[in-house]
C-alpha cells in the first residue's frame, strides 16, 4: 500500500479554513484513491523543538556517528519514504507558521532527504513524485505588485527541488480577509478546485 503523508500545520485547528480545505481535498482523494493510506503528522500535537544549540549538537553528533536510524531523524525518514505529500499551513507574515519551519529544518537531513554526488552537486533523495501545498491567505498575493512578497509557497517549491520531488502543486484560497471580497464564495471555489485536483493528484 502506498502512503500519502499529510503534514498538518494549521495552528487554529478546527477553526482553520486551511484545515477545512485540506480535509476536503483529503476526503475526495481517499475516495478516488482507496489504495493509498493517509498518515497525518500533526505539528501542533507533536511540538518539535527548534534547533537550539543543544538540539543541533545532538543532531550533529548522531549524524557524525552514522545514526540515521535515531528517533530524532524519524520525521526525515518518514518524509523521504512517503509516496506523496500534502502540507497544509495558513499564510502567516508572508510565509507560514514557525512550527512548519521547525519541521522543515528537522526533515532536511543530509543523506536522508537530500545529499551530494561525487561532483558536489545537490541531489534529492525523497521518493515522492509530488507535493501539494494547501494554504489560505488573508490578502491576494497573486497580483504583480504583491506576488514577489509571497515567501511560503515559494520556499516549499524550492525545497521540493532540493529534496528531489519533481512536481510541486499549490492549492490556495486568497483574499479571504479583504473586506471587498466574499470569503465564503472564495473558499467554496477553492473547495471545488480541491475536488478536481484530488482526482488527478
Ligand atoms: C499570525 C497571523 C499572521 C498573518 N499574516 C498574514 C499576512 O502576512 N498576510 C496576509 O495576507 N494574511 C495574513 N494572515 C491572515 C491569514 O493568512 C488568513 O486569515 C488565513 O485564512 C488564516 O488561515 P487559517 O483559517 O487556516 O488559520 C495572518 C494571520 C495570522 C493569525
Amino acid at each position: 500500500m502506498s502512503e500519502l503523508l499529510f503534514v498538518n500545520a494549521c495552528v487554529r485547528g478546527e477553526r482553520s479554513r486551511t484545515l477545512a480545505l485540506a480535509r476536503h481535498f483529503l476526503a475526495a482523494y481517499e475516495k478516488s484513491h482507496p489504495e493509498v493510506r493517509v498518515t497525518e503528522r500533526n505539528l501542533m500535537e507533536e511540538r518539535l523543538e527548534p534547533q537550539y544549540p543543544e538540539v543541533l549538537k545532538e543532531r550533529d553528533a548522531l549524524w557524525a556517528a552514522g545514526r540515521l536510524d535515531a528517533p530524532m531523524f524519524a520525521p526525515a525518514r518518514q518524509f523521504a519514504g512517503a509516496g506523496c505529500i500534502v502540507v497544509a499551513a495558513p499564510f502567516w507574515d508572508l510565509s507560514y507558521p514557525a512550527i512548519l519551519k521547525i519541521y522543515l529544518e528537522r526533515i532536511s537531513v543530509t543523506n536522508l532527504t537530500f545529499g551530494y554526488d561525487a561532483e558536489g552537486r545537490m541531489v534529492g533523495l525523497c521518493r515522492a513524485e509530488k507535493l501539494l501545498f494547501i494554504t489560505t491567505r488573508g490578502g491576494d498575493f497573486s497580483l504583480p505588485e504583491t506576488a514577489w512578497m509571497e515567501s511560503g509557497a515559494r520556499h516549499l517549491q524550492a525545497l521540493c527541488a532540493m529534496y528531489g520531488i519533481p512536481a510541486f502543486r499549490l492549492l490556495c484560497a486568497q483574499g479571504l480577509d479583504d473586506v471587498r471580497n466574499d470569503p465564503e464564495a472564495l473558499l467554496a471555489r477553492a473547495m471545488e478546485e480541491a475536488e478536481a485536483l484530488a482526482q488527478t493528484f
